[in-house]
């Protein structure tokens, strides 16, 4: 949820958060009810994942310590802690599809992948496509009952 317009990535360097704008999307959503998670959401919607860097900006405007911003980006599986590859294929965990083999396709695609430099792979939640268990989610795109090699080549095309 982010309450700032979308705008592509800005960063000062390559690599870096542009902290500026971090602390002025954070000072413009600090009123809201609970500004914590909005804010992070808006920075993760910005620049793709929450910086480390940008912990202690968030902190400092919401006059909270490092640990509390930390501890809810560490929490939250929506908060990415680094930046995306070509790919993004989020495996659905959560109980009906574990119930379909789910927690063994996840590990499969994980020792298949590797360390990739392609795909981001990460678990998700229940992505409401239960009845077609297990699911996932690649780039953006909803697939039902995932094989290990439908995953794999989807990501892979
Ligand atoms: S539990 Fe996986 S889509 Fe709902």
């Amino acid at each position: 949820m982010s309450q700032l317009p979308r705008k592509p990535t800005q960063k000062t360097e390559a690599g870096a958060y542009d902290l500026e704008l971090v602390r002025e999307i954070a000072a413009s959503m600090k009123g809201l009810d609970g500004p914590l998670i909005p804010i992070l959401h808006a920075l993760n919607d910005r620049f793709g994942y929450v910086d480390d860097t940008a912990i202690p900006v968030v902190a400092n405007v919401l006059n909270l310590s490092r640990a509390e911003v930390h501890g809810v980006v560490s929490f939250y599986h929506d908060f990415r802690h680094e930046p995306a590859k070509r790919h993004v294929l989020k495996i659905c965990r959560a109980e009906a599809c574990q119930s379909m083999g789910a927690e063994k396709l996840f590990a499969e695609v994980a020792a298949a992948l590797g360390d990739s430099a392609q795909v981001t792979l990460e678990p998700v939640y229940c992505l409401g496509n239960c009845a077609l268990s297990p699911s996932a989610m690649i780039d953006g795109k909803l697939y039902g009952r995932v094989s290990k090699e439908k995953a794999l080549a989807e990501v892979r095309k």
